[in-house]
């Protein structure tokens, strides 16, 4: 089966800084795939380059292996793969309903002369968004809070309206970078399970950054350790966490729970 992604030889020089080097890796259909490694390992960057965000020095990506290194983010989008960012990229005047509604809108855009003359077509597209709303929303437990300013919500929700956003452009590939940053032990758990749900009832292929070894242990299909910018391991979780190069680079005693 072709992999949903394939990364190829990807490298990236920020002036004589090598922050990716020669990294190759897949990620399979409807699995969650891990992507770890100490601070400065090179792993947001590894996800700029998936997502054009920033142009490779060397390599390739394939998304359901067609080369889409060099197009465009929002092209890259609309074939089916999405991310969220380190940092919080919420509308934080709007509510959670409409944030959610622009992703959506952003896979299923409606045309300028749509928009313009309104009628049938575009009503329906815009039917269609909103439904795709209501199920992401309920999806990642943020129904109640749909009328709710984004900018007003807890920490753990407007981490999670990220992903939802992210979701709304109805991915089969989702890029998600430390989803779980500064959330609570039980808002951690509450994430990896609405995750976890994902992968089975939707069959969502996910790609994740994160620093939090009990939740990738726990949810990863496969795991790829980027150190300096260089792949030293991939493999299941039970060989990752055992893995001497790993705990040598990463995991330590005190990372391992
Ligand atoms: N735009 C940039 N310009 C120059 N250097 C950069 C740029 N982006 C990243 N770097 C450098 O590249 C290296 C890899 O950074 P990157 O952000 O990819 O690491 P990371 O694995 O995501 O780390 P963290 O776990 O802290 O988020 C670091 O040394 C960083 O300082
Ligand atoms: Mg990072």
């Amino acid at each position: 089966m072709t992999p949903i992604l394939e990364v190829q030889g990807l490298g990236k020089r920020f002036g004589g800084l090598a922050a990716l080097s020669d990294v190759s890796f897949t990620v399979a259909e409807g699995h969650i795939t891990g992507l770890i490694g100490p601070n400065g390992a090179g792993k947001t960057t590894c996800f700029n380059l998936i997502t054009g965000t920033l142009p490779p020095s060397s390599g390739a990506v394939l998304f359901r292996g067609e080369p889409v290194t060099g197009l465009p983010p929002h092209r890259i989008v609309g074939k089916g793969l999405a991310r969220t960012f380190q940092a919080a990229t919420t509308f934080p005047g709007a509510t959670v309903r409409e944030n959610i509604l622009r992703g959506a809108l952003l896979r299923h855009p409606l045309g300028l002369m749509q928009a313009l003359l309104g009628g049938a077509q575009a009503r329906r597209a815009e039917e269609a968004a909103a439904r795709t709303a209501e199920d992401v929303m309920e999806a990642l437990e943020l129904t109640e809070n749909a009328d709710r300013i984004a900018g007003t919500l807890a920490y753990g929700h407007q981490k999670r309206l990220g992903v939802a956003i992210g979701l709304a452009t109805q991915p089969s590939l989702l890029l998600l970078d430390e989803p779980a940053a500064g959330l609570n032990p039980d808002e951690v758990d509450r994430f990896a399970e609405i995750l976890a749900r994902l992968k089975e009832r939707m069959g969502l292929s996910v790609l994740i950054v994160e620093h939090h070894m009990r939740l990738i242990m726990r949810l990863c299909d496969h795991i790829v350790v980027l150190d300096h910018g260089e792949k030293i391991a991939e493999g299941a979780p039970d060989a990752i966490r055992n893995d001497p190069k790993v705990i040598e680079a990463y995991l330590g005693a005190e990372h391992v729970e």
